[in-house]
């Protein structure tokens, strides 16, 4: 079963990228007058004054697309790097320049892998116990989206540096402690510790997919979740939550027994064997206010509430991701409200909010356009992957391209990414071990 959905996969996304590729050849062949793939700034001209506008991204039109040039990206999201900019930041104040050696996955179990992006390509040198059922979904997943990303930058004429570098899809990075240079690219990295700064935030693998099967890709699930889409005031006057309590009991316990019986709140926890109190990401956005929990370390849950244009609920966080740095807590950008990890004034702002259903309203309307409309579409997500390509090789070493070990020909290291997917299986070429 999970083996024929992974096998659809394959296929969507093989068609996927011959889709993408025959783009490319009609962007390149289809001659004058053909309309392009991305609508760049017209030239000026005094005598077409009303085609001389200025290029502005149009979410409805512009959302999708992976393949904006590299000053689109950067107009159009002009917030979405301030983690690039911290490690870049990082390794600089360090005077550490990352070399092959930190990006070495020995000290991690599982998990993880090591790639390589050589003339916007994707190459992947090993992976490290990340092809069992546990991981795989979030390898192919991190792969296709970045693989994405770099046809992307195909398309729009931008030569990425050549990279090396190391990449985990655990819940937690577990990076070396103490006096340490290894560098790793993660989901996510918990605030208070320093250690984990040395990790280089990616999307997480639930901007390709995440939630139960059915759900589809996650801008499908947004054009899904759409169809709920209303006034706050219209919506059900409550704050709603499904999950289960096990991956943070902690937090997520005192949450139900906090909610139990109460009119504001429609709290409940999900039994996934027999799909007790299961609720369809999409129909959670029928509700005022949607709360998010972390999980384990961060959880994938916040960006599929951002579909909703409903309030969205956030508790003080420990972990943070690519993109959390672009919640805003209070004032006028305010676009989310934020409560206690203990709860103890969630009954006292849902209350409030349901009473000022304006400043709810503004709320909600701040937080679509933030990250619904903008910061969370698939053209961000793939500016962010091909920014994070430059910045991080503004302080790694230039990769050695070539697999050394073969002296009669020119080989380049590692296995194509097109080659890794078809093998479906952990891979380590003979040249990479011991790394
Ligand atoms: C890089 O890729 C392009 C095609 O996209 C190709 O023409 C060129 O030869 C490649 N360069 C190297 C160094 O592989
Ligand atoms: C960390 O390592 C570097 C180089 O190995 C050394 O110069 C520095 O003193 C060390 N710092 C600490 C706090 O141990
Ligand atoms: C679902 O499973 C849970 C846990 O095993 C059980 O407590 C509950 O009664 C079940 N519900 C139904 C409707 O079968």
């Amino acid at each position: 079963m999970a083996t024929a959905r992974l096998g659809l996969g394959f296929v969507c996304g093989l068609l996927l990228t011959l889709l993408v590729l025959q783009t490319l050849v009609f962007w390149h062949y289809s001659g004058e007058g053909a309309s392009p793939l991305i609508r760049t700034r017209p030239t000026a001209s005094r005598h077409n004054a009303h085609i001389d506008q200025p290029w502005h991204f149009d979410t409805a039109r512009d959302a999708n697309n992976i393949a904006f040039t590299a000053s689109q990206c950067d107009a159009t999201f002009p917030n979405l790097y301030a983690e690039i900019d911290r490690s870049v930041k990082l390794w600089r104040d360090k005077k550490h320049t990352i070399t092959a050696e930190d990006t070495s996955i020995a000290w991690r179990r599982d998990a993880a892998f090591r790639l390589l992006i050589h003339n916007n390509t994707l190459r992947i040198l090993e992976t490290k116990d990340a092809m069992n059922d546990a991981y795989r979904p979030r390898v192919l997943a991190v792969m296709n989206q970045l693989h994405n990303a770099l046809l992307g930058a195909q398309v729009s004429g931008e030569q990425l540096p050549d990279i090396e570098f190391a990449v985990t899809v655990d819940d937690m990075s577990l990076i070396p402690n103490g006096n340490d240079t290894h560098a790793i690219w993660a989901f996510t990295r918990r605030l208070v510790d320093r250690d984990q700064d040395r990790c280089w935030m990616i999307p997480d693998f639930n901007f390709w997919q995440g939630g139960p099967p059915g759900t589809g890709s996650f801008y499908e699930a947004g054009r899904r979740a759409r169809r709920n889409d209303g006034a706050v005031a219209e919506k059900i006057p409550k704050v709603v939550w499904r999950g289960v309590a096990w991956t943070n009991e902690g937090l997520r316990g005192p949450l139900l027994e906090k909610t139990e019986g109460k009119t504001w709140a429609d709290v409940e926890e999900t039994v996934w064997e027999n799909r007790t109190n299961f609720m369809e990401l999409d129909e959670l956005c029928k509700y005022a206010f949607v709360l998010h929990t972390e999980g384990r370390s961060w959880s994938g849950r916040l960006k599929y509430l951002m579909n909703c244009d409903s309030v969205p609920v956030v508790h003080d966080l420990d972990w943070t991701t690519h993109w959390y740095h672009l919640l805003v807590p209070k004032g006028k950008q305010q676009n989310y409200i934020p409560v206690k990890r203990d709860w103890s004034d969630l009954d006292k702002k849902v209350k409030h909010h349901l009473i000022d259903t304006p400043a709810a309203q503004r709320v909600a309307e701040r937080a679509v356009g933030t990250f619904r409309d903008r910061y969370l579409t698939a053209a961000a997500e793939a500016c962010y992957w091909r920014r994070l390509v430059k910045g991080y090789s503004e302080v790694a070493v230039t990769p050695e391209i070539y697999d050394l070990s073969v002296a009669r020909e020119e080989r380049l290291r590692g296995i194509s990414f097109e080659e890794f997917v078809l093998l479906g299986t952990d891979w380590q070429s003979p040249a990479e071990n011991g790394r």
